[in-house]
């Protein structure tokens, strides 16, 4: 019997949630807690007519170390999964580290204030020495490996698709395909189209951050930084078309960089439309972009955290998103002494989410992994103690439970490469 916490009840969560409710002989208790109670409360009530996972609800503000404890010390879980935002990453595993339970997420330390003149020090040494300026990076959770081997207790990072999925496409690579992989390019389209001028998929603010920052990938040994979005290819995505995707910096290059024994170069590309990048210049050049408060009319606002309201709540874009996903790996390498070629992907249509979950593929071919790699954790198919990339560990059952659960994987040995 496993009791599971969820934090966070987001577009992404909520499809973790509803996935989980499927597999009620593995998730027998459920914890729904997040910051607004009330959202908890909706899902809770809306799926306890149809699973047989008994669910409560719980208000926590997770940014506050001793309400998590208490949280977790009152409701016993077995795995804590952190689906809120990544600025809550490191006070979520010390509160897991007190209290002795395993954790998981989907995104890498961010702090949510990059103006706090403690964090800023670490990241502009960090900048220097590894030469990407990305806000986000693994070097503040990979600072837990040691506390969470001893405690005999294991972290899963970044189990979403990318990061996530991603990694395990890696891993099976290396497993099944290549003696040796030379270079990797992740790929990730969405051929979606909402209806909107301008509106993101996940997260507005990790969204536009990840996003508005420079790009960078590995090449022999080191970081290449480049400006934003100035790499730009076309590629013939399966199922979607061409498409315009640019070269972003992306956590799981870090992490991959250390885990796939010589591997020569790793990038990372993201399919943009021309209206969503035509905003968001526009709204980085009048400010709006800012995580820096500004004084408005005597109170203090934070632009990107005004913007943030005025977006669509990507959690309502489902119903009116059509078009297909497209996200996997192109891989150059070798296999008994032979160079070859290979590609893996998933492929996901936005309405048949919304129709199975009420969201949209984003969320979905998030919320899908992370309910994955909760089961690989509980089921002890995963049970490497310490902090881990999903790259890491045996991506067979991972990539089983994820054809079983809606997402499964295609693959082409003579795949177009991208120069
Ligand atoms: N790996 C991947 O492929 C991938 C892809 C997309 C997203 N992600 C990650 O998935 C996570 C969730 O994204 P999302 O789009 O679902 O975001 P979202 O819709 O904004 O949901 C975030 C949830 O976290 C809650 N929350 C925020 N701060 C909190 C706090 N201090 N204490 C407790 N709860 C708090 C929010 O509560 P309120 O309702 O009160 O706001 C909301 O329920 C993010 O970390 C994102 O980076 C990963």
């Amino acid at each position: 019997m496993s009791r599971v916490l969820v934090i966070g009840c987001g577009g992404v969560a909520s499809v973790a949630i509803q996935k989980c409710c499927q597999a009620s002989e593995v998730f027998q208790e459920l914890c729904i807690a997040s910051r607004t109670k009330a959202k908890c409360d909706s899902l809770a009530e809306k799926l306890s007519k149809k699973t047989k996972t008994r669910i409560t609800t719980a208000q926590v503000d997770a940014d506050d170390v001793q309400q998590v404890i208490h949280l977790i010390n009152d409701y016993k879980p077995d795995l804590v999964m952190n689906i809120a935002l990544p600025y809550q990453d490191l006070t979520i595993m010390d509160a897991c580290l007190a209290c002795k339970v395993n954790y998981m997420d989907t995104a890498n330390y961010e702090p949510e204030d990059t103006d706090d003149p403690e964090w800023r020090a670490v990241y502009e040494k960090r900048c220097q020495e590894k030469g990407f300026s990305a806000y986000f990076d693994y070097s503040w959770q990979w600072n837990y490996r040691e506390k969470f081997e001893k405690a005999g207790l294991t972290a899963l990072l970044g189990c979403g698709f990318d990061p996530g999925v991603t990694q395990a496409y890696c891993a099976y690579a290396l497993k099944h395909e290549f003696d040796t992989i030379d270079t990797i390019d992740i790929l990730d389209c969405n051929g979606g189209d909402h209806g909107y001028p301008f509106a993101t998929n996940f997260n507005p603010e990790v969204n536009l951050r990840e996003v508005s920052a420079p790009g960078s990938y590995w090449e022999n040994g080191h970081w290449v930084e480049i400006p934003p979005m100035s790499i730009r290819r076309e590629y013939d995505f399966d199922s979607v078309g061409k498409k315009d995707m640019y070269l972003l910096h992306h956590e799981e290059i870090e992490s991959l960089a250390e885990n796939i024994p010589d591997v020569q170069r790793i990038r990372f590309f993201m399919t943009f439309g021309q209206s969503y990048l035509t905003h968001m210049k526009c709204l980085e050049n009048v400010g709006m972009l800012s995580t820096t408060p500004v004084l408005f009319e005597g109170k203090e606002i934070v632009p990107i955290k005004f913007l943030k309201a005025l977006l669509p709540d990507p959690a309502t874009l489902g119903e009116r998103t059509h078009g297909k996903t497209n996200i996997g790996c192109i891989f150059t390498g070798k296999k008994d002494g032979r160079k070859k070629i290979y590609s893996i992907y998933n492929v996901c249509d936005h309405q048949e989410c919304y129709q199975e979950v009420g969201s949209q593929a984003i969320s979905y071919t998030t919320g899908v992994p992370a309910m994955c790699g909760a089961l690989m954790l509980l089921s002890g198919k995963w049970n490497m103690t310490g902090v881990h990339t999903v790259e890491e560990f045996d991506p067979d059952p991972f990539l089983e439970a994820l054809c079983q659960y809606g997402l499964p994987y295609r693959e082409n040995h003579s795949p177009e490469i991208v120069d």
